[in-house]
């Protein structure tokens, strides 16, 4: 006995030590393996993602042209978000929950009820009452479950005694982004039992008008009374402006990458993306800030003169304000005044390294202390494409921050303002007819599994009837989807035409950008829209796959 005992301490300690050695390599072990994953994690390539077939022509370093397709490339706001959500401190509010809502009535709970007998005969009701704002919570909570909602405003008054305007910022669960949104509705309420407010008729999207954000006038004195009721919403404003360098000390301390104007200027925005995020990726690889040029050319496929369209600004489609919070960037006018100033008015120049073919691999730039790097891009198609820099090795090296690109918030606005008229209580289908359609030698069934009867036939076997139906596509013609009508709510992209009329926001904002001059929804905001509102559909139905078995990108591609 007493043997065993003395002899199985030991072991038993020994076992012990050995158990939790183990534990402790296999704490380590997988400690370690979450590191490497976390390091080596990276967010899908979009263009991995939605297009291999292409990205095998883009690799292909001995042929590297490149068609592209119309569609349009998902950015950062679209993809999972990576191991690290880039939530900048100012835009993190705490969503409104269920728990939020009953910690503010607790404290509500001592303010004095009113008796049944009481209210019964009350046709008015008080806007600025929390109580009434913690119904109108519940509600939304309730309703709009694809919604997260961050910020209330006071109620203010409706149009009627019984009404009351509620003003409130969210966000879309479906949206991988941390963009906020605003929406402003008209309510309706009754007593319910105990004296507490119901909601008897909640209006939509956008119709409480009078707890829209007040403009802001010079002369706010006068609506003194009014502005305290309504606070201006905070942070609204789109703030893209450019960046300066300031002074000249500022501009002689930098590091700079400058790719001159290549191959790509004008080709498809696909093309324009992949060469940009290049362009990106090297000078975050080497430490520099990159100078850009915000002057786009619209390819003549997206425009509505069909022919390619200078002089676009990047803040159209892109969201300058999110690149400038990822990316030390600067603009390349503000860039070039501020090299000539410097040039002029000192002895030593500024040290310019010139790399006049992509051969240069950017590790063989690590090292360079020049002021600038100038890529230069001047040998033929197709030698003289930016997105060339980061084939090859230098692919091992440069990773495209795509995390850094989302689309451009006018636009998203545009998208919610779409989705929230239907209460993003809609199903989609994506049809994709056009060129692909009449290309009966890649795609031979496409025409006819896309005709109207082929569409609807197959949409009832996925969606229920009498849904909201958003059709996105590139089909032309309005009429085409009249056939679906018989059973579903449809929805097309030109029913919202007033969104993007000389009577809009976008049209103001964007025109402002423009120097005044009004700028046009061409077809590259179209698509990018329709997209966009189709990621935000319940049910989604897409062409290939769904509605056909030809591929996505031509016959035997799948
Ligand atoms: C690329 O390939 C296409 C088709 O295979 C060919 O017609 C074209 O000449 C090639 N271009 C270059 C630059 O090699
Ligand atoms: C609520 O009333 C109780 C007593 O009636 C009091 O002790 C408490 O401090 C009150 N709370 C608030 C927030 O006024
Ligand atoms: C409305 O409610 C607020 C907050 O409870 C209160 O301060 C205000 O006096 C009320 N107004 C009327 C007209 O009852
Ligand atoms: C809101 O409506 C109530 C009742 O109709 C009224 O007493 C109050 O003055 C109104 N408030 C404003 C700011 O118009
Ligand atoms: C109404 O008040 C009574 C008594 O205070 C309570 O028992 C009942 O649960 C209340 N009803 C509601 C719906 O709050
Ligand atoms: C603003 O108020 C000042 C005086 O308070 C007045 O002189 C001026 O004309 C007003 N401006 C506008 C745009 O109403
Ligand atoms: C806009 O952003 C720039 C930095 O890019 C900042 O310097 C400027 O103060 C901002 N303007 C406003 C109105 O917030
Ligand atoms: C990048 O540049 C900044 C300032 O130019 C410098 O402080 C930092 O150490 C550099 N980082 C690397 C990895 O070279
Ligand atoms: C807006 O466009 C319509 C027709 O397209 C035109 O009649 C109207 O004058 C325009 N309004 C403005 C403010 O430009
Ligand atoms: C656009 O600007 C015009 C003129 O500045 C203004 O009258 C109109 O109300 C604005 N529209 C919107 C939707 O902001
Ligand atoms: C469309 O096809 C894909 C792949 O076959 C499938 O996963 C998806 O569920 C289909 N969509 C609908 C709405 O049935």
């Amino acid at each position: 006995m007493k043997e065993s005992e003395l002899s199985t301490e030991p072991i038993g300690q020994n076992l012990i030590k050995l158990i939790s050695n183990l534990c402790f390599s296999v704490f380590v072990f997988s400690v370690l393996i979450f590191t490497v994953i976390a390091i080596t994690y990276q967010p899908p390539d979009p263009w991995l993602e939605s297009a291999p077939a292409l990205t095998k022509l883009f690799t292909q370093t001995e042929n590297a042209t490149f068609q592209d397709d119309n569609s349009v490339l998902k950015t950062g706001e679209d993809l999972v978000a990576a191991a690290t959500p880039a939530v900048p401190p100012a835009m993190a509010l705490n969503p409104i929950t269920e728990t939020v809502i009953e910690k503010s009535e607790e404290k509500l709970s001592n303010l004095s009820v009113k008796s049944d007998s009481e209210c019964e005969e009350l046709s008015v009701v008080n806007c600025s009452d929390p109580r009434l704002l913690i119904t109108v919570e519940r509600f939304n909570l309730k309703t709009f479950k694809s919604i997260v909602f961050l910020e209330y405003q006071t109620p203010v008054n409706g149009s009627r005694p019984d009404e009351c305007d509620v003003a409130w910022r969210f966000r879309n669960k479906k949206e991988k982004s941390w963009r906020k949104y605003r929406d402003f509705r008209r309510f309706r309420f009754g007593y319910g039992e105990n004296c507490t407010y119901k909601i008897v008729h909640a209006n939509g999207w956008h119709s409480g008008t009078n707890a829209r954000r007040p403009r802001i006038r010079p002369n706010a004195t006068r609506t003194g009374a009014h502005a305290k009721l309504a606070p201006p919403m905070r942070d609204e404003e789109i703030n893209d402006t450019i960046p300066t360098l300031g002074s000249e000390m500022n501009f002689r301390k930098g590091r700079y990458l400058y790719y001159a104007r290549g191959g790509d200027y004008c080709k498809g925005m696909n093309h324009y993306l992949w060469s940009f995020l290049c362009g990106l990726g090297e000078a975050m690889y080497l430490n520099r800030t990159f100078v850009m040029d915000l002057s786009l050319c619209l390819s003549s496929t997206y425009s509505s003169s069909h022919k390619d369209e200078e002089g676009k600004d990047f803040r159209f489609y892109f969201d300058f304000e999110h690149l400038k919070e990822e990316a030390s960037i600067v603009e390349e006018s503000e860039f070039l005044r501020d090299w000539k100033k410097w040039d002029r008015s000192h002895k030593r120049k500024v040290p310019v390294k010139k790399v006049t073919t992509h051969k240069v691999t950017p590790m063989q730039l690590k090292k360079d202390k020049s002021t600038i790097i100038w890529r230069q891009f001047d040998a033929p198609e197709p030698e003289n494409y930016w997105y060339r820099v980061c084939e090859g090795q230098a692919a091992k090296y440069i990773q495209r921050p795509w995390h850094a690109l989302w689309k451009s918030k006018r636009l998203m606005n545009i998208v919610t303002d779409i989705s929230g008229r239907m209460d993003w209580d809609f199903d989609a289908v994506h049809v994709v007819r056009g060129e692909k359609a009449q290309n009966k030698q890649l795609w031979p069934h496409l025409d006819a599994d896309t005709s109207p009867d082929a569409i609807l036939m197959k949409v009832k076997e996925m969606v229920q009837p009498w849904r909201n139906l958003y059709i996105a596509t590139n089909e032309p013609f309005y009429n085409y989807f009249d056939k679906l009508r018989s059973q579903y709510k449809v929805h097309l992209l030109d029913d919202y035409k007033e969104l993007w009329s000389n009577t809009s926001e976008w049209y103001n904002e964007t025109m402002t950008l423009n120097d005044g001059k009004p700028v046009e929804f061409d077809g590259y905001m179209r698509v990018a829209v329709d997209t966009e509102v189709l990621y935000r559909a319940k049910t989604r139905v897409e062409t290939f796959y769904n509605l056909t078995k030809d591929c996505k990108d031509g016959i035997n591609t799948c």
